[in-house]
């Protein structure tokens, strides 16, 4: 089909519903099937007590700090210090906190955590702007990437970490293997013909249903850098690829992370993808699943659809980028059984928003004539530039597409975290400019699996301020079996508030205050045990690494000025042993 930028078939939110979905209607649908209990009873955290020096929670909850940035893996390794060896730091937790995935080895009170370690700015790795050698840069290399630790519950209620086969570190210099249609293509090969080596600035994650953990390549771009001189070509550019001096300073010590140097050509290439790691077996190498496409991956929500097909939900967080899905081409468990990975073949679309709440997928492939037209003319360039695909077929700018979150009857829910740069609105982008967010909510028709959604938004953050529901900047979300989506902020909160983690009731939209951070942080990655009655959740870049602002982890703190803030995850439980969120 050829597409054009308006719906010229007059897609109506009639016809959509008339596809074998009449059963989608948002409101009250989901009460219908529960209880009348209301989903959310706790008392919930004032914003006046939520923008303080130290974290604050609800008085129904308590909350205890593990696996703060720097501590060993597992016992027995070494031990923080400040500036912490490269040797060390491949051997520890890294920093960032990001999104993870709670995977139980014994049913609730011990699993493997696998978690993120999104970036570290260099004031905060190194103590200093700018690495000035290589072991600089290797320290630097090392903190981020994500990994794998295993978590027990000890009596007293409180999380550590464990000795363990299955703890490892994951990071840019870790041996990864492509696999999909643009595995081997000649976009992913360096002319000195290097391995492929690590993933950069993982984001948000997502879990398959063969208990795989999918980790998320977000602003890949930061990382490559090149001297005076050197100029982007236009793919380079439309994924924000320059020339002059990277915010990190690798390419000076480490040419991998030179654009200039024609040894590496394509090595950025490597970079901005889904990679899958088995978190049971610490001997094999990430898989980088080229089928969900490139670009700067935030998470990868996944579900069930029709026909027992996998299919993948991503945002591409950059201010008037798109909203993906990926659907297998078949039923999962038979493409595992013929030992076929189900996210290795499949189709790769992109959303376009119509007024009327109703919307399409457009498919990314290179039968398209526009795409064609575009000058992508294989599968592998098509995924490997899904940007450039999703500009030829219109799918819809929004306003930085964050986390996406699919709900008990099928709803799917995606943050749109801010767009200080819109000056027009349109229909799932309603403000202009956008400066505090919206959170979207969508159904597609087929179970996940057709091409036709109808949307409606969900809450729009700048409404809640003065009020207190206030939040801004929304950016991860969790959608439990029970009707709540937790909604994690990364921004300017107002109210005086800090980033915090609030519970929507999903039926209603009413909001309760949960958790929040310290000055400078962010509240960012879910993940629970299998009983829901421990969360896990991450306070990012607690101060932005200043000491004067917070001394996050250590407890009840009066900022000294001195002691350097660590990322670290906390566990949130209920007093009374209940479910979190409830
Ligand atoms: Fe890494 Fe878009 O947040
Ligand atoms: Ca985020
Ligand atoms: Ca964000
Ligand atoms: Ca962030």
């Amino acid at each position: 089909m050829e597409h054009e930028k308006t719906p010229a078939g007059g897609v109506t939110r009639r016809a959509a519903l008339g596809g074998g979905a009449a059963a989608v209607v948002f409101p009250g649908a989901a009460a219908l099937a529960r209880a009348e209990a209301p989903p959310i009873g706790f008392r919930p955290l004032p914003r006046a007590l939520a923008g303080g020096p130290n974290p604050a929670i609800s008085p129904d909850y308590r909350y205890s700090v593990l696996i703060p940035w720097g501590d060993p893996l597992a016992p027995g390794g070494p031990a923080f210090r400040y500036p912490p060896a490269a040797a060390d730091q491949a051997r520890q937790v890294g920093i960032g906190h990001d999104g993870m995935t709670f995977f139980p080895l014994d049913g609730s009170r011990r699993g493997l955590l696998a978690v993120n370690f999104e970036f570290g700015r260099n004031a905060s790795v190194l103590g200093k702007d700018m690495p000035e050698n290589l072991d600089d840069a290797r320290a630097a290399q090392h903190a981020i990437g994500a990994g794998i630790v295993e978590i027990e519950e000890t009596s007293s209620g409180h999380w550590r970490t464990a000795a363990s086969g299955f703890a490892r570190r994951i990071h840019v210099n870790t041996p990864v293997a492509f696999a999909g249609p643009a595995a081997g293509a000649a976009v992913l090969s360096t002319p000195g013909g290097a391995p492929p080596a690590g993933m950069l600035n993982n984001c948000a994650d997502g879990a398959t249903p063969w208990r795989s953990w999918l980790t998320c390549e977000e602003n890949f771009n930061f990382y490559f850098g090149a001297g005076d001189g050197w100029t982007p070509g236009a793919r380079q550019t439309r994924y924000g690829l320059k020339g002059g001096p990277s915010v990190y300073g690798w390419e000076r010590f480490d040419r991998r992370f030179d654009l200039a140097d024609a040894a590496f050509a394509n090595e950025e290439n490597r970079f901005g993808w889904v990679v899958e790691i088995d978190p049971f077996d610490p001997g094999a190498a990430p898989v980088k699943r080229t089928a969900l496409g490139r670009f700067k991956h935030e998470g990868a929500a996944v579900t069930v659809g029709r026909d027992n097909r996998v299919v993948v939900y991503m945002g591409d967080d950059e201010r008037f980028e798109h909203i993906y899905k990926f659907v297998s081409d078949d039923d999962w468990e038979a493409m595992l059984a013929r030992g076929e990975s189900p996210l290795d073949r499949g189709t790769l679309y992109a959303a376009r928003f119509y007024g009327g709440g109703v919307g399409e997928w457009r498919p990314l492939t290179p039968d398209v004539p526009a795409i064609r037209d575009a000058g992508l003319t294989t599968r592998a360039e098509v995924l490997t530039f899904a940007r450039l695909a999703a500009d030829a077929v219109w799918a819809t700018p929004m306003d930085r597409p964050e986390w996406a979150a699919v709900g008990p009857e099928g709803d799917i829910f995606m943050a749109l975290t801010n767009n200080r740069a819109r000056t027009a609105p349109d229909a799932a982008n309603p403000i202009a400019p956008n400066p505090d967010g919206h959170i979207l909510r969508w159904r597609d028709i087929h179970r996940h699996t057709g091409t036709v959604f109808v949307w409606e938004i969900f809450r729009i953050a700048a409404r809640t301020h003065g009020s207190e529901e206030s939040f801004s900047d929304p950016d991860g979300l969790w959608a439990d079996p029970d009707g709540r989506l937790f909604i994690q902020t990364d921004g300017d909160q107002k109210d005086g508030m800090n980033n915090q983690m609030l519970v929507a009731d999903t039926d209603t939209g009413a909001l309760r205050r949960l958790f929040s951070g310290v000055p400078g942080s962010e509240i960012t990655g879910i993940a629970t045990t299998p009983d829901r009655r421990t969360m896990f959740v991450n306070v990012q870049h607690p101060g932005n690494g200043d000491p004067a602002l917070t001394n996050f982890p250590v407890e009840n703190a009066v900022p000294d000025g001195a002691t350097p803030p660590r990322d670290a995850t906390v566990a949130i439980t209920r007093k009374d042993g209940g479910v979190v969120g409830s």
